[in-house]
């Protein structure tokens, strides 16, 4: 594993900032009038009180309907997020100081070093989730056991693509001395390589959480020999070349400059060019790369173009050698009416292989 730069957590808040101090004596509408106003509010006395005042900011706000469209959910839940990050807890000794309130482990192990910090509280119920799901681990139909997401690192939440992935993996007749996984995030695809009898695995990502996490992963499983880690940019310092490079990279083009783990799930521009410019020279002659993509950014209207099939139409790098589609399964009754175009939506896994140097470009599809 090569350096890491320091991992991604809440930005700890100095504790002379000022606040304005929430007790249950108030009523929460009051803390929400504070908020509102741009002024920062401390809860003092038991977590449970900033649920309340979190309670009453969601009806003080629009609500999200049903029926919006998926770039006015995104922006609905932005407001949200800026008005109720001014809602403060504060840290003491890695411990959260107000009561009743839940042990959280990443306390230590991100702010080693910070004894006494404030923290908003939507992010503290976001490092709660992340400290349950590390904890208790999270199945994955495609793995016989579970994958443990370390705070601030991608996992999947829905299989479509991955079992889509196995079943063309269970197919494959192709050499299994190495591949590479591109963006390695929890593992998942690393632990799929493995299973299907890939020897060696390169695993990268540009998230240091990630490679941080798959570190720890690795030596808990005792298989730190099989896979080896780069932290960096797309394939970053990977230096063997691979039977198989696969990429489950984000499915969104991205709207503003995306940060952390937006990054995994929105893509710039150039991402795609630059990753078949690198994937070329790492494959081996007979090798393939295999992406998994959705037409998600399509049916929202978010773009026309498909940035796999501008590879292949560029020619000169890959083919086609399969295109795989499956449907997404509705989602559950409770979240439908939220995500109408679901219904459309369909999982892509795609097999390129490199182009033969000489080879007659024309007969690209
Ligand atoms: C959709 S997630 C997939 C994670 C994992 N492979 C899986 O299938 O569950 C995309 C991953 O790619 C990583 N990523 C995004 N852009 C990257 C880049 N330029 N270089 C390396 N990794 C990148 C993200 O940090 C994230 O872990």
């Amino acid at each position: 594993m090569n350096d890491l730069p320091p991992l991604n957590r809440p930005a700890p808040i100095p504790t002379n900032l000022a606040v304005v101090p929430f007790t249950k004596r108030k009523a929460p509408h009051a803390a929400v009038d504070d908020l509102v106003a741009g002024r920062s509010v401390l809860v003092r006395d038991f977590y449970s009180s900033g649920l309340l005042v979190l309670a009453a900011l969601r009806q003080r706000l629009p609500r999200i309907r049903p029926d919006d469209s998926y770039a006015e959910q995104r922006k609905s839940r932005a407001t949200f997020r800026e008005v109720s990050h001014r809602l403060l807890l504060q840290v003491r000794d890695h411990r959260l100081v107000v009561r009743k309130a839940p042990v959280i482990g990443w306390f230590s192990i991100l702010y080693p070093d910070t004894d006494e910090f404030l923290i908003p509280f939507g992010q503290v119920q976001g490092l709660n989730s992340a400290w349950q799901w590390y904890r208790k681990g999270i199945s994955i139909p495609v793995l016989p056991g579970k994958i443990f997401p370390f705070f601030g690192t991608y996992f999947p939440t829905r299989f479509e693509h991955l079992l889509l992935l196995d079943s063309w993996l269970n197919g494959y007749d192709g050499s299994r001395v190495s591949a590479i996984d591109v963006g390695v995030g929890s593992g998942v695809i690393t632990y799929q390589l493995l299973n299907h009898g890939f020897a060696q695995v390169s695993a990268t990502d540009s998230n240091p959480n990630a490679i941080y996490g798959m570190q720890a992963d690795l030596t808990r499983r005792n298989i730190t020999a099989k896979v080896q880690l780069f932290y960096g940019d797309l394939l970053a310092d990977c230096n063997r070349k691979a039977d198989l490079i696969v990429f489950n990279p984000p499915w969104l083009p991205s709207v503003s400059d995306s940060e952390g783990l937006d990054k995994a799930i929105y893509y710039d521009a150039d991402l795609f060019p630059r990753f078949f410019a690198q994937a070329v020279d790492l494959l081996q002659p007979e090798g393939r790369v295999v992406l998994l993509f959705s037409n998600l950014a399509q049916i929202n209207g978010l773009t026309e173009s498909h940035p796999i099939a501008a590879e292949i139409a560029r020619g000169g790098r890959f083919q086609k050698e399969l295109m795989l589609e499956s449907a997404v399964k509705a989602a559950s009754p409770k979240t439908r009416r939220d995500q109408h175009w679901r219904e459309a939506e369909r999982v892509e896994l795609w097999v390129l292989k490199p182009v033969q140097v000489g080879a007659d470009d024309s007969q690209n599809p």
